[in-house]
């Protein structure tokens, strides 16, 4: 019989936001503690604070796992990724609508085979939390079978995941497209009442993007997202120029691309459009009105040579755009966020735009949580929250460890950190409060 109350704790250092460093500036977002204790209830946070100041409250017997040479964080989450992609990641040539055609639209149409979707699934997940993330916001593919096949491999980890059927109805190969309007529609609505708010499940509505639906299924996707309060909506926006020329000719009464969506009721908060690489000023004002959020997906915008993501505009004064970091996975190339933060940084500098360490690893964890709409949930070390928290190796190979022997503080640990590192500092990972991974000694 297990005891009715599980407590275990962590010690080691620790870093969590308080406040958006894009608003307060990064001295203020943030706390460290250099020996801090996580007491974990049930899988959730039940304190956090100093060694010396949580000790004397924990029950005898409660088991403290230390940690040396690491830091605790949140654990990083996704806000844009395909697992249905994880075969394709790195292939060769051209820009979005080449590669879209050339690859993604070839290895989706395999998703209909349910335990091929459940293997992948599997294994993407793993990767997932490899690198540190525990939750995603993924696309599935059009096939009902790929949403059922993540969610139950997301359920048996016990991982707190957003996901969902894509809909499209034109501009895509016959295998890929929803039967008509109403089929789509009413997938989507079986999904939904099967899945979402079911353990940490929530449910995406998951149009594409613009040029692979029709109007009218553009317009049942509006009211479908409105009979579900609560769910999600995803899609993709502005992350190429051919793609925005098509939109036009697609759509020529709309005033742009967000207005495309916009017309059709999708923007709102719990909208998180992946990519917003060439919006327009009026774009943006619209996404900040909205409480719409964007995917930030840096090594997927230079993969596919999409363009520079501007922080100066997303992140204006006074109208601050949601942002969380993305990988994008299967345009995008790794699974680990230490890795979007380092391209992110580096598309930032091109762009005029120093983003500090805080800034990153913000966007990859209280950062993403809010623009999910998740922050009492994930994304944060605080009491009440539920206990997914990364281990970070801060030696992970010989010139990291080499490199933090001139380190002068954690702001510089940290970015050191997210431009040499990778999956390889995973030191372990808890989802729920388990501990879901760990790395070995080899
Ligand atoms: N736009 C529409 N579909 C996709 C996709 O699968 N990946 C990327 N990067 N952009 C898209
Ligand atoms: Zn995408």
């Amino acid at each position: 019989m297990q005891p009715k109350t599980m407590t275990h704790a962590i010690r080691s250092q620790a870093l969590n936001f308080i406040a958006d460093p894009f608003i307060v500036g990064s001295d203020a977002a943030y706390e460290y503690i250099s020996d801090a204790l996580i007491v974990i209830e049930n899988g959730k946070i039940k304190s956090f604070g100093s060694y010396d100041q949580i000790k004397p409250t924990l029950s005898d017997g409660v088991e403290i796992k230390t940690y040396k040479d690491a830091l605790v964080l949140p654990g990083f989450i996704d806000t844009h990724i395909h697992y249905p992609q994880t075969q394709i990641i790195g292939a060769f040539g051209k820009q979005l609508i080449d590669w879209l055609n050339n690859y993604t639209f070839i290895a989706e149409q395999q998703f209909k085979n349910f335990d091929y979707a459940k293997t992948v699934a599997n294994f993407f997940l793993d990767q997932c939390i490899k690198a540190g993330t525990t939750t995603v916001m993924s696309y599935c593919t059009v096939h009902p079978e790929s949403v059922d096949a993540f969610f139950e491999a997301a359920t048996e980890k016990k991982m707190r995941v957003i996901a969902g059927k894509v809909l499209m109805d034109r501009n895509a190969p016959g295998d890929l497209l929803d039967q008509s309007v109403k089929v789509g529609y009413d997938q989507s609505k079986a999904l939904i009442n099967k899945w979402h708010g079911k353990g940490r499940l929530s449910y995406a509505i998951t149009p594409r993007f613009a040029p692979t639906s029709s109007h009218e299924q553009l317009e049942s996707t509006g009211a479908l997202w409105k009979e579900h309060p609560g769910t999600y909506m995803q899609s993709h926006v502005s992350e190429n120029l051919g793609e925005i020329d098509w939109v036009k000719e697609l759509f020529p009464n709309q005033k742009d691309y967000l207005d495309v969506y916009d017309h059709y009721g999708l923007l709102g908060n719990r909208a998180v459009y992946g990519h917003g690489v060439h919006l327009n000023e009026r774009e943006w004002q619209r996404m900040y009105e909205s409480g719409s959020s964007i995917a930030h997906c840096p090594t997927s915008n230079e993969f596919l040579g999409s363009g520079l993501f501007n922080f100066e505009l997303a992140k204006k004064s006074g109208r601050h755009v949601k942002v969380g970091l993305a990988t994008d996975i299967g345009a995008g190339t790794s699974f680990s966020q230490l890795q979007s933060m380092n391209e992110s940084y580096k598309i930032a500098q091109l762009g005029g735009f120093a983003l500090s360490s805080i800034h990153a690893f913000y966007l990859a964890t209280k950062g993403a949580a809010e623009s999910l709409d998740l922050q009492d949930k994930i994304g944060s070390i605080k009491a009440g929250m539920e206990a997914d928290l990364l281990v970070l190796d801060l030696k992970s190979t010989a010139s990291i460890d080499f490199r933090m022997g001139h380190c002068k503080n954690i702001e510089e640990a940290l970015f050191i950190q997210m431009i040499m590192g990778d999956d390889r500092a995973t030191r372990a990972v808890y989802v729920e409060g388990r501990l879901a991974f760990e790395k070995t000694n080899s």
